[in-house]
């Protein structure tokens, strides 16, 4: 069903707390990566030039039991007070007293960021008395934190039930709109490529995308689960042999609907788990004792690059070889540039993925790129998100 867009909200004047997805990744106090702020900035400039009263909150990281130091929003605050244009006002936390009093001397266009949600337990709880007393706070709520509209957190979920309106921001609108295309009508051939370590994380995906997609491409360390599901040998590669039936059975239900899925048939296989390591290019079928596959091999490769030819929707979600070390980023290297010549609409699926596209500088040239890995997976698992669900209807 259709949700409310902020553009639909009456914001003059009017408190608005804006759920961000802020949880960026820091090196000590230094951002290293400021996208999900920018991607934040059309909701928050549209609301300020409205003349509301901005009230963003976000957690970041994972702290546990309460406030901790390395985890407070500071660095986030100096970092969004360099893009925008009004002041950002950062509290030490985001209920009480103090909260409550800076809010009330807000005028029309200001902005305060609140302290981590997570320091409070009752965030990841989804607890009704959080969620009332942020929701207090405010005339309106606005969900723009598309990365965390997979929790069903108090701020993201609970505070909806508390305020009279609640309404999508813009980046949540457009990854759904993407998103949501590319799964429910995509411009066919749709071509998923699926990487990344581990299987487990993947299995929803893996089914609801052989459903959907018109060729699977398995790749990472997920794919030496499915190599092993086919009676070869992975030697020392990443392996979860709890799952190499399930893996089977895949593999048969994609054979049955004639649908191709392809897998490596050749790896870049290391003695270590490091960059200089000794490396063979091994057939898939046969890696030795001992030797673990860290990429797709060139002939993978080939067979990868090709299976994109003719694509009308590219979806990508997890790197195909630990690209974080050169001798291993070949593959992943080797698909970013297909999706960057590809004249399909090219999707990558947010985390790994992402962070490969963007590190070897084919951002520009992608459709689009999700803040969200969690969130992205749940949509292509074909899932509702519940921080989605709880807006209010149009
Ligand atoms: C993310 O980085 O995927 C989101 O911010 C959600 O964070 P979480 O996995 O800690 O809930």
């Amino acid at each position: 069903m259709a949700k409310k867009s902020v553009t639909d909200l009456e914001v003059a004047g009017k408190r608005v707390l804006v759920r961000v997805d802020f949880n960026v990744p820091l090196d000590g106090q230094t951002i290293t990566d400021d996208t999900r702020i920018r991607a934040a900035l059309p909701t928050i400039n549209y609301l300020t030039e409205h003349g509301a009263k901005v009230i963003l909150v976000s957690h970041l990281g994972r702290p546990k039991g309460g406030p901790s130091p390395e985890f407070r929003m500071d660095p986030v605050a100096k970092r969004l007070s360099e893009l925008v244009t009004a002041k950002v006002t950062k509290l030490d936390d985001c209920i009480g007293p103090e909260v409550e009093a800076a809010v009330a001397a807000m005028s029309p266009g200001d902005i305060i960021l609140l302290e981590n949600s997570r320091f409070h337990a009752g965030e990841e709880k989804n607890d009704p008395e959080l969620a009332k007393k942020l929701a207090s706070l405010a005339d309106v709520f606005v969900n723009d934190a598309f990365g965390t509209c997979h929790r069903a957190h108090a701020t993201t979920e609970g505070v909806t039930h508390y305020v009279s309106e609640s309404a999508a921001g813009f980046l949540v609108q457009k990854e759904l709109d993407v998103l949501l295309k590319a799964i429910q009508e995509p411009v066919r051939p749709l071509v998923a490529i699926l990487g990344g370590a581990k299987v487990a994380d993947k299995l929803s995906v893996i089914e609801n995308l052989l459903k959907i997609a018109d060729k699977l491409i398995i790749g990472g360390g997920m794919a030496y689960t499915f190599l092993k599901a086919q009676g070869y040998e992975v030697g020392a590669s990443l392996l979860d042999a709890s799952k190499v039936e399930w893996c089977g059975q895949v593999l048969e239900r994609a054979k049955a609907m004639g649908k191709p899925l392809l897998l490596p048939v050749d790896v870049v296989a290391a003695r270590e788990f490091k960059a200089d390591a000794e490396t063979r290019i091994v057939p898939a079928s046969s890696i030795p004792e001992g030797w673990q596959g860290l990429d797709a091999g060139p002939e993978t490769t080939a067979l990868f690059v090709k299976a994109l030819e003719g694509a009308g929707t590219i979806i990508w979600n997890g790197p195909t070889g630990v690209f974080e070390m050169e001798p291993f980023a070949k593959s992943t290297r080797a698909i970013a540039q297909a999706m960057a010549n590809s004249p399909a609409i090219t999707i990558i699926g947010g985390g790994d993925s992402a962070a490969a596209v963007t590190q070897m500088g084919f951002a520009d040239q992608m459709t689009h790129i999700s803040t969200g890995d969690g969130a992205s997976l749940e949509l292509m698992e074909g899932l509702e998100l519940p921080g989605v669900a709880a807006l209010t209807d149009k």
